[in-house]
């Protein structure tokens, strides 16, 4: 039925397209995909009304109800697609047009293919809220290989959760997934696994993704591409018009959220221990809407995220950001981050990667405070990897490699060519990636040095190939020295299936081929080089070492302070909300994926990026979720950030990278701009003591309190700004459980609320002020039983005038052993 439907849908295209095209020999008449909203409320706001205006000021202490509200609105979902095409029909009587989408659920709207002239004319209607034209997204993708830190950062391994996640749907909005990856069998699962039976997903069949890919861990998996077709740039062999996964990370980050427990990890013949999802029982849903070859576009996304929400998914794990920031009033104003707030309402906990693009300071793409932002964190694991030279300097590298017994000879791949070739013939020959160019008889049984050159990071040569053409001519290892086309760059863990290191710096790479030419050997009659008498040994670098102090914030983890619109106004959010593992971490691959060169084939993969980091969190908010049903996504994004981690495995403040050269020598203690609340603890995030909820009203008032808002928020939510107390209402009184002020002119008060969601107990607070600032707080000392809920206040007053941001936290330390850290960061003083 999904297929048949899907099919249905590009054959209409065709005709559509076609005919559009023949009028556009007029160029004002182009088509294009236009996302339309109306002004009438979708589905998810009317399941939410029994919520409304019961809130006290911070809203409606903790509790969703809208979680036992049954989704089966079939039939007004029904309606409201009609709506959509008697509207089109009305308005474009007699035209060429294409609906690809009816959203209806988060949002109320579609996504159509029509020319400028129509959509204006159909803004012009009383009905409808909004005109947007469709924009690209992108992957928050792997950080590939190529740009990674040095193997550092582990698989954290979270004992004793066999069970954790049970009865609660993930929803993936990603490049889809491998279902036969052992990562998501049911097998295992020995005893009862019921699919939740609020859950209403279905799993599309196609040649990709046949009968039996779905079970009861994968319970859901559809793709979305109507927008990408139309656009010409799918390919349906590339890009797999299905829900199979054709790059691999999709496969990978649902591994890391909900891949099943103990799942031995082979790469090129090494066992690398075994991998668990961080809520192994946990059932995951795939809305595939994001490609390798060409990213996303907000068409499907949008689309994807309504059915995850309409089919009842817990939570939804989100890679995407956009392109470049939206434009409009503010950065919270785009169709992506509204729809995220309809999900939201819904009691859906949002996770976002905040993107790749740091150590900048606002450098996040993140931005929404109902949104869960998450960087990417090293861990303490290492494998590292060495070559101990015939004259014992040991040089260390990478590479997930075996080691040699013995020492061998060196021979540098230009001077082991065959009688046929010089290096004129090829100037990459020293890349190793063709076999046919080298003399057998000088290679085999020695250790083949390569050069890896800047070629390697355009994928025009691979180490793969270099692997190959070493196994062909049997030599007995592969050594790459760094070759001066790249001068300064973060090497990946790569898989090697024979002995093999990759030097990454140049200062060694010169130590290694000094050592080299010191004692060249000739051919006796040509005096040709053939060699050297140099030997070593390769140590090999399989076997993980812990005890590397972590963690660090990466350098490629997006950084804030969070952008609060065009004129780049700092916003009073914290942003990213914590870190969590997201440097080299393993997880399920799809060995026909083509996200990383270097694990092709494979069925693990150690990449890392902040995409690896957010599943972590939404695996670790289902186990929240699993034990508290009823708290709010505001609750649980509460129970991660207050238990959050400030130090390091050294017990000291943790660190962060700030360059991208050599990030290890540029690094200072981390502010809450680079790591949020901490790093992640999912032990203590699963005993919060206490939580800070924030309701859906309490969002549209802030919302609605941004100067110049109301018709935005009209345009986009069909609500009125006027039934929300929004005056008074800005980012610094959202009930976060986080302090931050962008302006602090003078004095300023903040109020916070926290409900017990433990035992009775007896609370101090304490604070830190920042630098310049001084703080009062009170109470300074409550008590407070289960489900109640106390307002604490704290007054800021600048002492002096200074633009710099300067960062403090204020603790509750409860007497039952519960402690909650919230950061407190201002940026710009002025005393009065
Ligand atoms: C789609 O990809 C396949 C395989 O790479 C290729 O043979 C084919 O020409 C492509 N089709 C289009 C329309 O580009
Ligand atoms: C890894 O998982 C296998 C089962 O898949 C189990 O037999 C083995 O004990 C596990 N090893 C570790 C170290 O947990
Ligand atoms: C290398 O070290 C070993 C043992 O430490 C020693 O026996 C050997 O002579 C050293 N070789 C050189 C070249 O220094
Ligand atoms: C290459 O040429 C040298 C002499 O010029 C000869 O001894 C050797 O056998 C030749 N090697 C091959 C593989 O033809
Ligand atoms: C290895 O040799 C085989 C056959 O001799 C050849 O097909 C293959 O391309 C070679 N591989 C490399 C990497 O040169
Ligand atoms: C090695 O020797 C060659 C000449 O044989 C020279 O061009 C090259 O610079 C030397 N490299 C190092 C690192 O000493
Ligand atoms: C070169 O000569 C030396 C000594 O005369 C001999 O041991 C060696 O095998 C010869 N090497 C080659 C490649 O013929
Ligand atoms: C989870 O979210 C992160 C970041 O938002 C993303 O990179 C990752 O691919 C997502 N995982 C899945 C399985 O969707
Ligand atoms: C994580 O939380 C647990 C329980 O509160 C605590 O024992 C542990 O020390 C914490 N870990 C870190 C790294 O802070
Ligand atoms: C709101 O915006 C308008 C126009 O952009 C401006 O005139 C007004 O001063 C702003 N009000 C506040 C309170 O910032
Ligand atoms: C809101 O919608 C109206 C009518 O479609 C449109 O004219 C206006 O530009 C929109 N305003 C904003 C801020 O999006
Ligand atoms: C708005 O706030 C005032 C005072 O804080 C309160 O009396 C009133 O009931 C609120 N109105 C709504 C609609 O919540």
């Amino acid at each position: 039925m999904e297929e048949s439907s899907f099919g249905r849908l590009v054959f209409m295209l065709c005709l559509v397209l076609s005919a559009l095209c023949l009028e556009s020999s007029d160029k004002n008449s182009t088509a294009s995909v236009y996302i339309v909203t109306l002004k009438n409320a979708p589905l998810a706001h009317s399941f939410g009304e029994e919520l409304r205006r019961v809130g006290s000021r911070h809203g409606s202490a903790g509790i969703y109800r809208t979680w036992n509200i049954s989704r089966s609105e079939g039939g007004k979902g029904a309606s409201i697609v009609r709506v959509h095409e008697s509207l089109l029909r009305n308005v474009l009587r007699g035209e060429n047009y294409l609906k690809l989408y009816s959203y209806h659920y988060l949002i109320n709207g579609f996504a159509v293919i029509i020319t400028p002239q129509q959509a204006e004319r159909l803004a012009s209607r009383r009905e409808v809220a909004n005109v947007v034209m469709d924009f690209p997204v992108k992957i928050a993708t792997t950080h590939t290989p190529q740009f990674l830190g040095l193997p550092r950062g582990a698989w954290r391994r979270e004992g004793g959760i066999e069970n954790a996640g049970e009865g609660i749907v993930i929803g993936f909005v990603d490049t889809g997934i491998d279902p036969t990856h052992p990562s998501f069998s049911d097998k295992s699962a020995n005893h009862r696994y019921p699919i939740p039976p609020r859950f209403t997903g279905v799993c599309e069949v196609t040649k990709d993704f046949p009968p039996g890919s779905c079970n009861r861990k994968l319970i859901g998996a559809r793709h979305f591409a109507a927008s990408a077709i139309t656009r010409g740039i799918f390919n349906s062999s590339q890009d797999y018009a299905s829900p199979f996964d054709g790059d691999g990370h999709g496969t990978h980050t649902a591994s890391v959220a909900a891949g099943n427990h103990g799942i031995l990890v082979v790469v090129s013949g090494h066992h690398f221990g075994n991998a668990s999802g961080m809520a192994p029982r946990a059932h995951i849903a795939v809305y595939k809407a994001l490609y390798k070859r060409f990213g996303g576009f907000a068409a499907d996304v949008i689309a994807a995220i309504d059915q995850a929400a309409q089919d009842g998914v817990d939570i939804i794990n989100l890679s995407i950001t956009p392109n470049r920031r939206p434009p409009g009033i503010a950065t919270f104003f785009n169709p992506i981050d509204m729809a995220l707030l309809s999900a939201v309402k819904a009691g859906i906990f949002v996770v976002q990667a905040a993107g790749n693009t740091g150590p900048a300071p606002k450098s996040m793409s993140s931005f929404s405070p109902w949104i869960f932002t998450v960087g990417a964190a090293s861990h303490d694991r290492v494998y590292s990897n060495s070559i101990i030279l015939g004259n014992n300097i040991t040089i260390s590298g990478v590479g997930l490699a075996s080691g040699t017994r013995t020492m061998h000879k060196l021979v540098l791949a230009v001077h082991a060519l065959n009688n046929g070739t010089t290096i004129t013939d090829d100037i990459n020959v020293g890349e190793c990636q063709d076999s046919s160019r080298f003399d057998r008889n000088l290679v085999q049984r020695k250790l083949l040095i390569c050069s890896y050159t800047v070629r390697f990071i355009l994928g025009l040569s691979t180490i793969k190939q270099a692997l190959g053409t070493a196994k062909n001519l049997s030599a007995a290892g592969l050594v790459f020295y760094l070759d001066s086309s790249v001068t300064s760059f973060q090497l990946g863990p790569t898989p090697m299936d024979i002995p093999g290191i990759i030097v990454p710096s140049p200062q060694d790479s010169e130590v290694l081929l000094r050592y080299y030419n010191s004692s060249l050997s000739r051919e006796n009659v040509t005096r040709k080089i053939v060699g050297s008498n140099a030997v070593a040994k390769i140590v090999g670098g399989v076997k993980p070492m812990y005890g590397n102090t972590a963690p660090k914030v990466m350098y490629f983890s997006a950084r804030g302070p969070d952008p609060e619109d065009d004129s780049f106004k700092d916003a009073d959010i914290m942003k990213p909300n914590l870190v969590a593992p997201g440097n080299s971490i393993w997880g399920a691959w799809n060995p026909r994926g083509i996200g990383t060169v270097e694990f092709e084939g494979e069925s693990f993969a150690m990449v890392s990026g902040t995409s690896m980091a957010a599943p972590h969190v939404a695996g670790i908010a289902a186990l929240i979720k699993q034990k508290f049903p009823n708290l709010s996504p505001a609750a649980i994004g509460s129970a991660l950030s207050t238990t959050a981690s400030l130090s390091d495995t050294k017990g000291e403040h943790i660190m962060a990278e700030r360059s991208y050269i050599d990030p290890d020598a540029n690094q200072s203690p981390a502010t809450p701009f680079d790591m949020g609340s901490g790093f992640v603890n999912a032990t203590a995030a699963l005993d919060p003591g206490l939580v800070f909820d924030i309701g859906f009203d309490y969002y549209m008032s802030f919302l609605c309190g941004i100067n110049g808002s109301s018709q935005v928020v009209l345009n986009y939510t069909g609500e009125s700004c006027s039934a929300y107390n929004s005056s008074s209402v800005t980012a610094l009184d959202l009930n976060l459980p986080s302090i931050t002020i962008a302006r602090l002119v003078g004095t300023r008060t903040v109020l916070r609320s926290v409900t017990n969601v433990a035992g009775t107990e007896t609370y101090n607070v304490g604070y830190m002020a920042p630098d310049s600032v001084s703080v009062k707080v009170s109470p300074t000392r409550f008590s407070i039983r289960n489900g109640e809920t106390r307002v604490l206040r704290f007054d800021f007053r600048a002492r002096k005038n200074v633009s710099v941001a300067s960062f403090g936290k204020i603790g509750l330390f409860g007497d039952r052993g519960h402690v909650l850290n919230i950061p407190v960061s201002v940026i710009f003083k002025m005393a009065s």
